[in-house]
């Protein structure tokens, strides 16, 4: 059935009506943070030590429930190294929702996230909502991150925050659960801004579809 806000906020997929919502979400982060671990954890619930560095971008497709609403979530994981940049960025646009990973272990991760926050400031829509997560918590014997210093900043930032493990599946849920959440309260603020204005108000516009770079479905 669709409706206004489908039109609005959703793309309706012609291959799989299955669906109220799809949210496209983008996992960004350094290398090595552990970005590719935490899709594979909550998509597949597997995980494994060895790393194979993603090349350019990648997406798997999980279907959640909330509020009595199916929403398809098209979680795009791209790849931290510099030189796919380009390719990546060009993501940004589409992407109603960021998880924004470092590496507890790892201080340029840590960094690097004031960054990545500048990034999405850049390419994508003002609307879109960024979670920070600190990955790797099993780790705690080489942790360099405190925990408040990752609050610390996501306060700075405005972004939630949760430390978590792909690994040891630790909050991994939680942070997409969360996430889907934010975005769907954001959509209903709109949607009563906007009635409230007479329809003349600023909403979010979510219609924009992703570029049509050549990627294959890891799904
Ligand atoms: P790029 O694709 O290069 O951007 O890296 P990535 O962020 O996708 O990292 P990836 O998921 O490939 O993980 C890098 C390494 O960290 C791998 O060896 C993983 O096994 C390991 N790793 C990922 N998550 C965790 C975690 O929660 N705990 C521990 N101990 N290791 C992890
Ligand atoms: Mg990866």
């Amino acid at each position: 059935m669709a409706s206004a806000t489908d039109a609005r906020y959703g793309h309706r997929d012609v291959s799989d009506q299955n669906f109220d919502y799809m949210f496209k979400l983008l996992i960004i982060g350094n290398s090595s943070v552990g970005k590719t671990s935490f899709l594979f954890r909550y998509a597949d619930d597997t995980f494994t030590s060895a790393f194979v560095s993603t090349v350019g971008i990648d997406f798997k497709v999980k279907t959640v429930y909330r509020n009595d609403k199916r929403v398809k979530l098209q979680i795009w994981d791209t790849a931290g190294q510099e030189r796919y940049r380009t390719i990546t960025t060009a993501y940004y646009r589409g992407a109603m929702g960021f998880i924004l990973m470092y590496d507890i272990t790892n201080e340029e991760s840590y960094n690097a996230v004031q960054d990545w926050a500048t990034q999405i400031k850049t390419y994508s829509w003002d609307n879109a909502q960024v979670i920070l997560v600190g990955n790797k918590c099993d780790m705690d014997d080489e942790r360099v991150i405190a925990l408040e210093k990752g609050k610390h900043l996501s306060d700075q930032l405005g972004f939630e925050f949760f430390e978590v493990s792909a690994k040891e599946n630790i909050h991994v849920k939680q942070v997409f659960e969360r996430l889907v959440d934010i975005i769907c309260d954001k959509m209903s603020e709109s949607v009563d801004s906007e009635s409230a204005m007479g329809g003349g108000g600023k909403t979010i516009r979510f219609t924009d579809s992703v570029p049509p770079i050549q990627q294959k479905c890891s799904c």
